[in-house]
């Protein structure tokens, strides 16, 4: 076997797995589901849910990927020989399709936003206006697929060449360019004459708002954001250096990630109630809000155009972990040269993506389960393969792994306090299954 490579610092280790957790599941996808679940009670359950699962799953996937520096299929049977654990590998596979699919068709529309935003199209409109521009874009066969098509071939020639630690490299500075802009454009939403009444929808937890569904929503939205479930962390870790505290690690990450997701909430629904947006418009929400934010700024065409870069490169971190999914597994299991491996990722996924990106135009009558194709995909992504995926992982680490294995990695062979292993375990062994049974019954229409 070939020698991997390892990230050379903690701080190269930690970014990745932050680039690949930060992106549009903060900035696009957090404010509209919140939107669409009744803002504060949503928000509530979703820190929770990254509490006693988002960081217990992580961590999880970092054992499994740090103790046998390999990806899911080669962990799974070094670390249960002779058994079929390792079969779950495929439904990650799928499961990493089915995101960048439909993730890939907002990836174009933010590269159109950024060419809007450079020819200076999203300053001076009416509220009306903004949204009648998205639907055109999103009506418009031509310009959906174009400008997905031109994102996932930017995707693959960046992971072609090589250089997606080099884009990691510059994301770790524009990650918190990023965070500072996400600040800048809060305090500027705040000033909106209206504001409280955002802040009062996100803060406020009004629980008569919160429906079975909207929990659904809430742990979906959490595993996606912190992009666990399909083994992307796994793979990730498989890179990282034995001294480094996965404990610590797994923290940062989901704390940083949970952060942008509120610093987006703040900065979009103060607009949202002062420009009379509805709250649960869905996947066009920001775009609806958002020109209108900087608009009202001194410089607010600057703005526009570093805001959508910062966010076109969030988004490129994430899909590049994404397609590393495949890539990796393709590599080392099925010994494929990388090109072509690349080949075969990148023709499943434009494959995927244009069925998503035609769903608002020439397939918007083609339905799955009552639902459009791009709408199914988001829903299949995080509500079935991931949810599933996490408690795989979770029943995986805390009921038939080894104890010695997840000991061992907690404490860096003895080296580390490990303090939070029995949280871990009690959250592996009881609260992960209960949680995600609870939500098999709702899906499957028992309560
Ligand atoms: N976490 C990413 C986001 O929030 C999406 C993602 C999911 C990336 C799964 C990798 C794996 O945008």
């Amino acid at each position: 076997m070939t020698k991997r490579a390892g990230f050379a610092t903690r701080l190269g280790a930690v970014a990745a797995a932050v680039g690949s957790a930060v992106g549009l599941g903060n900035i696009w996808r957090f404010p509209f589901e919140a939107g669409q679940n009744g803002g504060g009670a949503f928000i509530l359950v979703y820190i929770v849910c990254i509490l006693i699962m988002g960081i217990p799953v992580i961590l999880s996937e970092f054992i499994i990927g740090r103790s046998t520096h390999s990806n899911m299929k080669a962990a799974l049977s070094r670390l249960s020989p002779g058994k079929r654990y390792y079969l779950f590998t495929y439904v990650c596979i799928l499961g990493s399709f089915v995101v960048i699919g439909f993730y890939s068709v907002v990836c174009g529309w933010i590269i159109e936003y950024l060419y809007q935003a450079a020819l200076g199209g999203l300053q001076g409109h009416t509220p009306e206006q903004y949204s009648s521009m998205f639907t055109a874009l999103v009506t418009n066969p031509w310009r959906c697929v174009g400008w997905t098509v031109l994102f996932l071939l930017l995707n693959f020639m960046v992971m072609s060449r090589g250089i997606e630690k080099g884009i990691e490299r510059v994301a770790s500075v524009m990650m918190p360019l990023l965070f500072v802009i996400l600040l800048v454009f809060c305090v500027n939403s705040l000033l909106l004459p209206g504001a409280r009444k955002g802040l009062e929808f996100l803060f406020y937890p009004d629980f008569s708002e919160l429906t079975m569904r909207g929990v659904l929503d809430a742990f979906g939205q959490a595993f996606l954001s912190l992009s666990i479930g399909i083994s992307c962390l796994v793979t990730y870790s498989s890179y990282f250096s034995d001294d480094t505290s996965l404990t610590k690690d797994a923290t940062t990450v989901a704390a940083l990630d949970t952060l942008v997701a509120i610093l987006s909430g703040v900065m979009i629904f103060p607009a949202v109630f002062s420009f009379g947006v509805e709250p649960t418009a869905g996947p066009r929400l920001i775009f609806e809000v958002l020109p209108g934010i900087f608009q009202q700024m001194t410089g607010g065409y600057f703005w526009a155009l570093l805001f959508f870069l910062l966010v076109f490169f969030a988004s490129l971190t994430s899909t590049i972990s994404l397609s590393e999914i495949p890539i990796t597994f393709m590599i080392e299991e099925h010994r494929m040269s990388r090109p072509r491996a690349i080949l075969w990722t990148a023709l499943f996924t434009f494959a995927l993506a244009v069925l998503a990106a035609l769903s608002f135009n020439v397939l918007d009558q083609v339905k799955i389960l009552g639902k459009s194709i791009f709408d199914a995909m988001d829903y299949a992504a995080s509500n079935i393969f991931m949810l599933l995926g996490g408690l795989f992982t979770a029943v995986y680490v805390g009921w038939i792994l080894d104890r010695k294995v997840v000991h061992e990695q907690l404490t860096n062979g003895g080296r580390l306090k490990g303090a939070m292993e029995p949280y871990l375990i009690f959250c592996l062994r009881y609260v992960a299954p209960v949680s995600i049974f609870f939500i098999f019954l709702y899906l499957t229409g028992i309560i």
